[in-house]
C-alpha cells in the first residue's frame, strides 16, 4: 500500500500518454507550445506499462489515461488492453476531448475501457470555435453518441467561464441529464499557460445559476472523488470540482505520470522525478523506489486558494489535468 506523509493512501495513477493536442482550449493550451517533446523522448507503451505494473503491484487500483489528447497516440487501445489483461478488475478510465472518439470508441471498449470523461464546454458551434480555436463541436457530439452506443459510461466535464459559456450551464446540465450522463463543472484553475483574461466561475456562482431553475440538495463528497456532489429533486446528481476550496486536498489519492516518464506528486507544483532510466534498464526495484519517494514527497495542499501563492507553472496538457 502507498501512504504519503499526511497519511493519505495513494491508489490512483493518472497517465498523460501525450502532451500533444488537436485543440487549443483557452484555459489549457491557447497556443501551440514552442516545441513539442520530440517523439523519441516519449515512453513507449511497453515502457509505460512496465511502470504501471510496478504501480499496480504496490497498490494502485485506479488508472486514468489522459493527455494532451490521448487519442492522438496511435493504437492507444493496445495500451489499454495491456493494463486490463494484467489486472482485470482495475478501475480504468480515460479523459478525452472527444474529437476522434467516434472512430475509436468500439476499439477502446473492446480493449477493456469502462469509463470515459469528455470535455464539453458548450453546445454552440461558434462558442466551441472560440474556446478551442477550431471547428470541433459536430465531431465531439458524435463522439459522445458513439461512446454511449458502445456502452462506455460517460461523464462530461465543463469549465464555465464568464463572458464565454456561462449562459450554457443549464443547457449542458440538461443535455447530460437527458442522456443519463453525469456532469462535473470544474472551477477554472489559473496557470501560466492559459489565456490571461479568462475569468472562471466559483462553485457559489454556478449553484446560483442552477438554483434559478432547479431545487437541489448538497450531497457532500463521496470517497476520494474531488467532486462536491449535489442532487436535483428528480434524483439526478451533478458534481462541482472546487480546487480553490481549503480542504480540497485532504482526500487526494493520486499521482501523475507524463509521457516522458516524469512522476508528479501534485498538479499544482513543479516537483517531479523521472522513472525513464529505471524503466529503460528494466530496474523494477529502482522504479518502485522512485514511486515510493514521489508518494512520500506529496505536498499537503495546492495553492490555488492562496492569494499570496504564485500562479501554477504546470501545464495541464503535460499532466493531464
Ligand atoms: N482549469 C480547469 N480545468 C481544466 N482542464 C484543463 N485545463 C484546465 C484549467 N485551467 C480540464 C478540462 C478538461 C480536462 C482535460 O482538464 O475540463 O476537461
Ligand atoms: Fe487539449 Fe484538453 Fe487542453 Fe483542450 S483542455 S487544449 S482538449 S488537452
Amino acid at each position: 500500500m502507498l501512504i504519503d506523509s499526511f497519511n493519505r493512501q495513494v491508489n490512483y495513477l493518472r497517465i498523460s500518454v501525450t502532451e500533444r493536442c488537436n485543440f487549443r482550449c483557452q484555459y489549457c493550451m491557447p497556443e501551440k507550445p514552442f516545441s513539442w517533446v520530440p517523439k523519441e523522448k516519449i515512453l513507449s507503451f511497453e515502457a509505460l506499462f512496465s511502470f504501471v505494473k510496478v504501480c499496480i503491484d504496490e497498490g494502485i487500483n485506479k488508472v486514468r489515461i489522459t493527455g494532451g489528447e490521448p487519442l492522438l497516440r496511435e493504437d492507444l487501445h493496445t495500451f489499454i488492453a495491456m493494463i486490463c489483461d494484467y489486472k482485470s478488475d482495475i478501475d480504468l478510465a480515460m479523459t478525452t476531448n472527444g474529437y476522434l472518439l467516434e472512430q475509436h470508441a468500439q476499439k477502446l471498449k473492446d480493449a477493456g475501457l469502462q469509463r470515459i470523461n469528455i470535455s464539453i464546454d458548450t453546445l454552440q458551434p461558434e462558442v466551441a470555435r472560440k474556446i478551442t480555436q477550431k471547428e470541433v463541436l459536430k465531431e465531439v457530439l458524435l463522439g459522445v453518441d458513439a461512446a454511449l452506443q458502445v456502452g462506455l459510461k460517460v461523464k462530461i466535464n465543463m469549465v464555465p467561464m464568464k463572458g464565454l459559456n456561462e449562459h450554457e450551464i443549464l443547457d449542458i446540465l440538461e443535455y447530460c441529464k437527458a442522456r443519463d450522463m453525469s456532469v462535473r463543472f470544474i472551477e477554472y484553475m489559473e496557470n501560466v499557460h492559459a489565456q490571461v483574461d479568462i475569468s472562471g466561475m466559483k462553485s457559489k456562482e454556478l449553484l446560483a445559476v442552477i438554483g434559478s431553475k432547479y431545487a437541489f440538495t448538497d450531497e457532500g463528497f463521496d470517497g476520494h472523488s474531488p467532486s462536491h456532489y449535489y442532487r436535483l429533486d428528480d434524483g439526478y446528481v451533478f458534481g462541482i470540482i472546487e480546487p480553490y476550496n481549503d480542504d480540497f486536498c485532504v482526500t487526494c489519492n493520486r499521482i501523475r505520470l507524463t509521457a516522458e516518464g516524469l512522476l508528479i506528486p501534485c498538479l499544482y507544483f513543479d516537483e517531479a522525478m523521472s522513472i525513464k532510466e529505471a524503466v529503460g534498464q528494466g530496474n523494477i526495484a529502482e522504479a518502485a523506489r522512485i514511486l515510493k519517494e514521489v508518494v512520500r514527497t506529496k505536498p499537503e495542499k495546492n495553492r490555488w486558494g492562496d492569494s499570496e501563492g504564485e500562479i501554477s507553472k504546470r501545464a495541464f496538457y503535460e499532466t493531464g489535468g
